[in-house]
This record gives structure tokens, sequence and C-alpha cells, in this order.
């Protein structure tokens, strides 16, 4: 029975660029019995990609696109998210801007996470444009991905206080703790 679990679930790919603490968190959360999602597929828009170690780790199937020509990347990434059956996707920390051919394509499937409390900064930097403007509270945000950046529709948000003594790393470091919580809540705000 136990092997049963997870056939049902909607066939998710993550997409990364970097360290993949949230692929890596994605995965595990994955795994639990209440996940309404299997992550099948993971995409980096580079090798250099740190996050890439976990499709070995956890037997993932992954691919890299460089993104240089998005036209006839996107086609390419189209056709092999459909070949293995994609529903949805999860960004988490992919830093290269989908055009709205392919946003509209998977259209209401695919959200973003994104360290700060939008609308607040959208974008780079949030960390640090926080500290500069002296904000009291900063945090991170999960959302629907539109074609405007960053702007689609909320669906978790977690506030946390900016103390006087943090830096923008120490700020980033405290809000990817609460990324990695609400990421796979929203998830489940999702599908339940
Ligand atoms: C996370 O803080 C994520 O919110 C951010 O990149 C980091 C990736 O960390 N994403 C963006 O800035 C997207 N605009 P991770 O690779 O360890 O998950």
């Amino acid at each position: 029975m136990a092997k049963l679990i997870g056939l049902n679930r909607i066939k998710t790919a993550v997409f990364i660029s970097g360290t993949g603490s949230n692929l890596k968190n994605l995965i595990n959360f994955s795994k639990t019995k209440k996940s309404p999602i299997s992550i099948d597929l993971i995409i980096s828009n580079t090798i250099k990609a740190k996050g890439l170690k976990f499709a070995n780790q956890y037997q993932i199937k992954k691919k890299i696109f460089n993104f240089k020509n998005i036209k006839t990347t996107e086609k390419k990434l189209f056709i092999l998210l459909k070949k293995n059956k994609i529903n949805f996707i999860c960004l988490a920390g992919f830093m290269k801007i989908l055009s709205s051919k392919f946003i509209k394509q998977f259209n209401g499937k695919i959200i973003n996470i994104h360290p700060s409390l939008l609308p607040r900064y959208k974008g780079l930097n949030t960390h640090s444009r926080a500290i500069q403007n002296k904000d009291k509270f900063s945090g991170c945000t999960v959302h629907y991905v539109t074609e405007k950046l960053d702007s689609g529709k909320i669906i978790m948000q977690k506030k946390i206080k900016i103390l006087k003594k943090d830096t923008s790393s120490s700020l980033a470091r405290k809000i990817l703790k609460q990324e990695h919580k609400i990421y796979p809540k929203a998830i489940l705000k999702i599908f339940n």
C-alpha cells in the first residue's frame, strides 16, 4: 500500500539557479504523506547551480538550459515538461525571467518564492533595499507567476522583524528559514 502513495500526486518541476535549499526542502516535503505534489524534474539555467546535486542525491531527472535564446529554449523546455507530464512548476531561486508566452502556456500553474514582502521590493537585492530604507519588517512571499515580474496573486507571506544589527546576509539567512516553512504550506493551501 505504501508504494501506492504518490501515484496520484501532481507531477512538479522545480526551477533553480543556485544553492537549491528551497529545492531540497520541497523534495523532502514531497516525500511526506500529506504532500499533493511529487518532484519529477529539476530545471536549471546553469550547470553551476549547487542545487543540481540534489538531483543526483534523490535520483530526480535534471536538465540544464542556458536560456541564451529564450524562444528556442522555452520551446524545448515546454516539450520536455509535457513529455514528463509536468503539471505544476515551482520556481525556487530561479533567476531567469520566463516569457509571457510560456507563462500563459502554464497558466496558473507556476508559483514562485520571493525574499520580500511583496509588493515591496520586486526584483533583486531585496534585503539590502529593506535595510537601506530602514524598514522594520521584511519577509517572504509565495505567489503565482504572471507576465508581470513578482506581481501575481499572493498565496502566502511570512513577516519577520528586521533588527538593528541585521545585515543583508543575516536577514537573508533568517528569511530563507521562513521560506522553507511557507513554501510547502503554500502548496498545501493551493491543493487542499
Ligand atoms: C531564495 O531566497 C529565494 O527566495 C530567492 O533566491 C534564494 C534561493 O535560495 N529568489 C529570488 O530572489 C527570486 N527572485 P535557494 O537556492 O537556497 O533556494
